[in-house]
């Protein structure tokens, strides 16, 4: 089963949600703004799932892709952008380079998800990118995050998803208490007992809140915003999130932040 499954598809079902991100970025950005968020850069983008569901979204909205990695952004085409067909494949431009590398035009919103950016490991390094984050942003532009953080994202262990047909496998290797250097696997596993053993590595630095508010602010932006999801009587996520100003820790959490350039 190993050897037939392709594992960026297993990524795609194990980790991403963009329907939701889209949700949740054009909801903040209208109730900032006052109006729609058209153009999006993503950041990282991997397979541009999130660009597709951009551009899905609404006929007028355009999406930009940026990532170091060619052979993630052509799977993405031909999944993704190819069998959308021509209309909305041509509001959707996948550019092969470095996130640090400001490019145009200009976005109303901007974002790095699944904790990529916690690949510079330097506050300059992430400074770095933070500034070239705003830089081609709109002046009215939102940048969004993703961050992990609770006890458990500090040590090593391994958790478990059941995704019903396949396990998706997080493991975090190694933590490095003195430097917060966080080395990271995704191994998915069959019920056939077949595995494929890392097919993605993490070599982070795991950056705190407070380090990540700091480091915007620095790189100019104006307001950072820190949200946190409501939880039903059950503990379980409602997909509705708000700005708490104090947050008691938890074993393991995600959140969003929203920096205005
Ligand atoms: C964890 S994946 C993120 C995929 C997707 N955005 C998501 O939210 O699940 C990280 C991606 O960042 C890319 N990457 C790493 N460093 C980069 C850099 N400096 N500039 C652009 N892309 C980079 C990798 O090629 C990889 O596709």
């Amino acid at each position: 089963m190993a050897s037939q499954a392709d594992r960026h598809a297993l990524y795609e079902q194990a980790v991403q949600d963009p329907e939701r991100d889209v949700r949740f970025f054009s909801r903040v950005y209208r109730r900032l703004r006052g109006r729609d968020a058209l153009r999006l850069r993503e950041d990282f983008c991997g397979t541009a799932a999130l660009c597709h569901a951009w551009a899905q979204s609404m006929p007028e909205r355009t999406a930009v892709g940026v990532d170091l990695c060619q052979e993630t952004m052509d799977w993405g085409t031909r999944r993704w952008i190819e069998p959308a067909g021509e209309e909305v494949a041509s509001r959707i431009a996948l550019v092969h380079g470095d996130v640090r590398e400001p490019r145009g035009p200009k976005a109303d919103l901007a974002c790095g998800l699944n904790f990529s950016y916690n690949c510079f490991k330097t506050r300059a390094e992430l400074r770095e990118y933070f500034e070239a984050a705003r830089a081609g942003l709109d002046k009215e532009g939102l940048f969004f995050i993703d961050l992990l953080g609770g006890m458990e994202s500090m040590i090593e262990g391994v958790t478990d998803n059941d995704q019903g047909d396949f396990i998706y496998r997080w493991e975090q290797a190694r933590f490095n208490a003195r430097t917060h250097e966080l080395l990271c696997y995704i191994h998915f596993v069959f019920p056939d007992g077949s595995e494929i053993r890392r097919a993605y590595t993490y070599d982070w630095r795991l950056w705190t809140a407070p380090e990540l508010r700091e480091l915007l602010l620095e790189a100019g932006f104006s307001k950072v915003h820190f949200y946190w999801e409501k939880t039903d009587r059950e503990g379980d996520g409602t997909g509705v999130f708000y700005e708490p100003s104090f947050v008691e820790n938890q074993e393991i959490w995600w959140t969003y932040m929203a920096a205005e350039a």
